[in-house]
């Protein structure tokens, strides 16, 4: 079959193409080069061939699984030092991933999320609280108390255990040592192995930093074990009691940790750094902020929520889709191919290339999304507009059997603070002429972003 060569900035002879990209800001390299190259370009570097989907057409090619599969490379390889063989970092034929896929996936559908209505509400409100006593002239910055509520909302919902972010100035140990192995991780996979070995005292640190995050399950573990509760909703009882319906094994102990350790790096830095990019264009367009607090004004009132509100808050739920569109935490997500295939029809690939899905100019092609895809505007979404979407146009939760487990979980609890801050404040920004700027760790996240609440009148 005819193809068409894939376009590449000019490399360098021996540098390839490293002069084109930020290695500290890998995602906006990503999204200037797609400007002038367009669907699909490639990148020599470091001796790997990126191929770099940018377009709607390009991107879901790769959705389909008989000719693409999600690769376990790079930084993700040097994360199973933390996190084993739990769900994310596992390879997709290694049997844990199928047995915690099978017994966790319904564990974590709709009727068990809902039933964590009330542990989540218990995290919210203290972040609700904790900012009302600061009152209004103190600035919050929002990564920091966004991954207080995340890490705090999973580890009380899924494990039955507080990590009491709120009431600490700090936060949990749990969360530097976890940032620290991010970022051991990724610069590892940039080593090479001769060069991680004479690294004596980063890797002593890295392995330092994974004990203590074991420990912490562990204990909750034994916990748990010693006291047992039958009656909790959370994830516990499944993660060392449920059974695969197709093996009947549990999962082993091991991997129980793996898990928890993964639940708490998959689930808070995502669902704190979406909070962030929704209040950022909520206070840009005033217009938004507005209806969604009308929102919560006619379906909430002035009463407490409850999980019946859920499914009526719909401008609020697009509201952080159209920020999970605009530009999520999640960057790029990888691919590679099984045989030589053609992209798109056309863009030759090899099993060896990388490739990377550049998820913004993805979610902002215009041919899906129309002449205004650079502007936020959570009502594209409504009256049948999401629905009307083309196939697989939306993918901030990744695809097929490795998308992300704890999308309904991450949906439930962002709605759910949402309204309860817009319930109870007047949220304005700390700095009036605050320009967004992207944070780069394993996501992205706006950077220095903060906000001052006022209590709204009437609301004691
Ligand atoms: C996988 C996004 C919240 C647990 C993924 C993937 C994406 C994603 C894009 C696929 C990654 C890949 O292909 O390599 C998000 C976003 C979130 C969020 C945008 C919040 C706004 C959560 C939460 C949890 C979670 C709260 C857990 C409580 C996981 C797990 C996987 C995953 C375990 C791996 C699934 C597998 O491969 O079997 N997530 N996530 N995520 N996510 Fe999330």
């Amino acid at each position: 079959e005819d193809s068409v060569p894939i376009p590449q900035p000019p490399p360098s002879l021996f540098l390839g193409n490293i002069g084109d990209i930020d290695p500290t800001n890998m995602p906006e390299s990503f999204w200037r080069l797609a400007e002038t190259y367009g669907d699909i370009f490639r990148l020599q570097i470091a001796g790997r061939n990126l191929i770099i989907c940018s377009s709607y057409e390009t991107v879901k090619d790769t959705f389909d699984w008989s000719r693409f599969e999600k690769p376990i490379m790079g930084t993700l390889v040097e994360l199973r030092a933390m996190v084993g063989d739990g769900l994310f970092t596992a390879r997709t034929d290694e049997k844990n991933w199928a047995i915690a896929h099978r017994v966790l996936m319904p564990v974590f559908g709709p009727i068990g999320i809902r039933k964590m209505f009330d542990n989540m509400m218990d995290i919210i409100s203290q972040m609700v609280l904790r900012w009302d006593r600061l009152g209004p002239e103190n600035e919050i910055m929002c990564s920091d108390d966004f991954t207080r509520l995340a890490f705090d909302v999973i580890g009380f919902c899924a494990f039955g255990h507080r990590f009491n972010n709120f009431y600490k100035d700090g936060t949990h140990p749990f969360i530097k040592q976890m940032t620290e192995v991010l970022i051991e991780s990724g610069k590892r996979s940039n080593r090479t192995a001769l060069e991680n070995r004479m690294r004596i005292f980063s890797a002593q640190r890295n392995m330092e930093n994974i004990k203590a995050m074991h420990d912490v399950c562990d204990q909750i573990i034994e916990d748990r074990i010693k006291h047992p509760q039958p009656d909790s909703t959370d994830l516990l009882n499944p993660l060392l009691y449920g059974k695969d319906p197709e093996t009947g094994e549990t999962m082993s102990r091991e991997n129980v940790r793996y898990n928890m350790c993964t639940f708490l790096v998959a689930g808070h830095e995502t669902t704190s750094g979406t909070l962030g990019f929704l209040f950022y264009h909520l206070l840009k367009n005033p217009r938004t902020y507005l209806r969604a607090m009308q929102e919560v004004d006619e379906v909430v009132g002035e009463g407490p929520l409850t999980v019946n509100h859920l499914p009526k808050l719909v401008y609020i739920k697009f509201a952080i889709y159209e920020a999970l569109r605009f530009m999520g935490p999640i960057a790029v997500n990888t691919k590679h191919a099984l045989k030589p295939t053609l992209i798109a029809g056309k863009y030759y690939v090899e099993p060896t290339d990388h490739i990377l899905l550049n998820l913004k100019p993805f979610m902002h092609d215009p041919k899906v999304w129309g002449p205004d895809a650079d502007e936020y505007k959570p009502e594209r979404h409504l009256n049948g507009g999401f629905e009307s979407l083309p196939p697989n146009a939306f993918k901030p939760f990744g695809d097929g059997p490795r998308a992300c487990i704890g999308r309904t979980f991450a949906e439930q609890e962002m709605i759910m603070a949402v309204a309860v801050i817009l319930q109870n404040f007047q949220v304005e920004m700390a700095d009036p002429s605050y320009n967004l700027w992207i944070q780069p760790t394993l996501t992205i996240k706006p950077g220095a972003f903060s906000i001052k609440v006022r209590r709204r009148p009437g609301r004691d």
